[in-house]
């Protein structure tokens, strides 16, 4: 499959790659990359923004259709209230920019997190966000906002917990699909892939009920710099991966 021919000439060609259906990125190293030019950590975001609406263009021509992207953690509330207050500036600006270039690429743009508990201008968005896009066929960017993997998992234990509250299950019925189905979006795929720019090894709290038979790709790159060809190799690495769940790989089920 070749999807030619946007401004930069890339040739989305899938050849020796594989796309996952459900891809997930960990925005990481915007503040790294800012100090390194000798600027504010906020012109790394800034800048992080800006690649995340190429992430965006690039996944949607490559056929990813669920794009989950980790902006905002709950841990974050504990950075100082200038780098906090900027990050929810760049979410209602980012929105307002870009809508047009997500248009214009089919994209459905959704939120996860614990959405409730932030701002109203920031709900606002959310809200407007999700109703303006809901008809858009192409991929759907997921925006981890106010998002920590533990307070999902408590939050589908709350659901189920209220449900047995209730008398309509009994606590030994709970199931593993029973806590995904109360997940906060139920309809999305797990990520066959989790990405990590920025050279940390580690998983930050980003969807943990979800990521149980991802396969993860790491890479030095700040995220502002992560551009098409890393995005590139990574889905040509995750084409060689054998993806086995606890079983064997299909090779060895044969002998
Ligand atoms: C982690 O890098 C990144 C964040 C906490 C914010 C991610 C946000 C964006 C990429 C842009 C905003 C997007 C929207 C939709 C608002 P870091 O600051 O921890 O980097 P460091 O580890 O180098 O300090």
């Amino acid at each position: 499959m070749a999807i030619l021919g946007n401004k930069q000439e890339k040739t989305y060609d899938t050849g020796d790659l594989k796309v996952p259906v459900s891809l997930g990125v960990i925005m990481d190293g915007n503040g790294r990359w800012a100090t390194k030019r000798h600027l504010p950590r906020s012109a790394g975001h800034r800048a992080g923004a800006e690649n995340l609406k190429e992430l965006c263009r690039n996944c949607g021509r490559y056929g990813v259709k669920y794009l989950t992207v980790y902006a905002f953690s709950t841990e974050n509330w504990s950075r100082p209230e200038g780098e906090v207050d900027q990050l929810m500036k760049l979410f209602v600006e980012f929105f307002d920019r870009y809508d047009p270039e997500l248009e214009q690429e089919g994209i459905r743009v959704r939120f996860t997190g614990d959405i409730a508990a932030l701002p109203e201008n920031i709900r606002e968005v959310c809200k407007k966000g999700e109703e303006r896009s809901k008809n858009r066929p192409k991929m759907q960017l997921i925006v981890a906002f106010n998002y920590g993997g533990r307070r999902e998992i408590l939050s589908s234990c709350q659901k189920i917990a209220e449900k047995v509250k209730a008398g309509e299950v009994e606590p030994s019925d709970i199931t593993e699909q029973m806590i995904s189905e109360n997940l906060y979006l139920p309809d999305v795929p797990d990520p066959e892939l989790i990405i990590r720019p920025s050279g940390e090894l580690r998983i930050s709290n980003f969807l943990l009920w979800e990521c149980a038979y991802s396969e993860f790709w790491v890479s030095d790159t700040l995220w502002p710099d992560f551009g098409y060809e890393e995005l590139t190799r990574a889905f040509r690495d995750y084409a060689k991966r054998d993806r086995r769940f606890g079983g064997l790989s299909k090779k060895e089920s044969k002998e």
